[in-house]
């Protein structure tokens, strides 16, 4: 494995790097095999490759839900890899994590799925209010706050998704597959509030199929086939 210390020096402030990544599951080929990119503060960076190709995975290390087999992952400033159970906690407070299939509970309203991450934080009831309000406004869906997301439909589902992953002005965005579910025209609305919040400063990380939707959004996109970043 190589060190930090040898690699050539690169300005500190890019939001996620990645030197060197593999990531193998137990008894199969390599899932990510020697994968290095950089994304900088602001950017919105399209993850696409056929299925199986490592997307998910390549996420999953990001927010630490798995663990880099070798290499090295700095998001934030901060080496994950080397990261203690209670590091991954603060990390996972800067990154806002949006699913193909929403991941809402059925059981509170849309203003408690997205207070709830503030409430775990233990802030305050009127910095929840407000931060809950602001969220749901950037997503068009206020007007919404006392629903269950049963009487939501997939695109309104998504957009809360969306505004419980940014309640809590994340750093970085990740969404896999976001629109997955959604119909064409659902899925621009939704990939548009998508670009509203990178506008707005957040660096925003999307792994997606629609090809059609990225070609369209005119961003970088950075190509995977069997765990391997691919160049055009
Ligand atoms: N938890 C796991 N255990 C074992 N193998 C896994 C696990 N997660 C992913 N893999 C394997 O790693 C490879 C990459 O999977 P990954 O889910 O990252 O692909 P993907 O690009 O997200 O695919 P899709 O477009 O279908 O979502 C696949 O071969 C998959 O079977
Ligand atoms: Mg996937």
């Amino acid at each position: 494995m190589q060190s930090l210390s040898s690699l050539p020096p690169a300005p500190l402030s890019a939001i996620v790097q990645m030197f060197h990544v593999y990531k193998t599951f137990d008894g199969q080929k390599a899932a990510l095999a020697d994968i290095n990119l950089r994304i900088e503060p602001g950017e919105m960076v399209f993850l696409v490759g056929p299925s199986g190709a490592g997307k998910t995975t390549l996420l999953r290390l990001i927010f630490r839900e798995e663990k880099a087999s070798s290499g090295q992952i700095i998001v934030n400033g901060k080496n994950v890899s080397k990261m203690k159970d209670s590091q991954i906690c603060q990390l996972r407070r800067k990154i806002g994590v949006v699913f193909q299939d929403f991941k809402l509970i059925h059981s509170k309203t849309v203003f408690e799925n997205v207070a709830y991450v503030l409430q775990v934080l233990g802030k305050s009831k009127s910095e929840i209010g407000r931060k809950v309000w602001s969220a749901l406004r950037r997503v068009g869906l206020e007007h919404k706050m006392d629903v269950y997301p049963k009487r939501l439909s997939g695109g309104e589902q998504q957009r809360v998704a969306i505004a419980r992953a940014v309640v809590n002005d994340p750093v970085l965005l990740l969404a896999d597959e976001p629109t997955g579910n959604l119909d064409l025209d659902t899925a621009r609305e939704v990939m548009n509030l998508f670009i509203d919040i990178n506008i707005q400063g957040t660096t925003v990380l999307m792994a997606t199929h629609n090809l059609r939707i990225v070609e369209e959004m005119g961003k970088r996109v950075i190509s995977l086939r069997e765990g391997k970043i691919v160049h055009h």
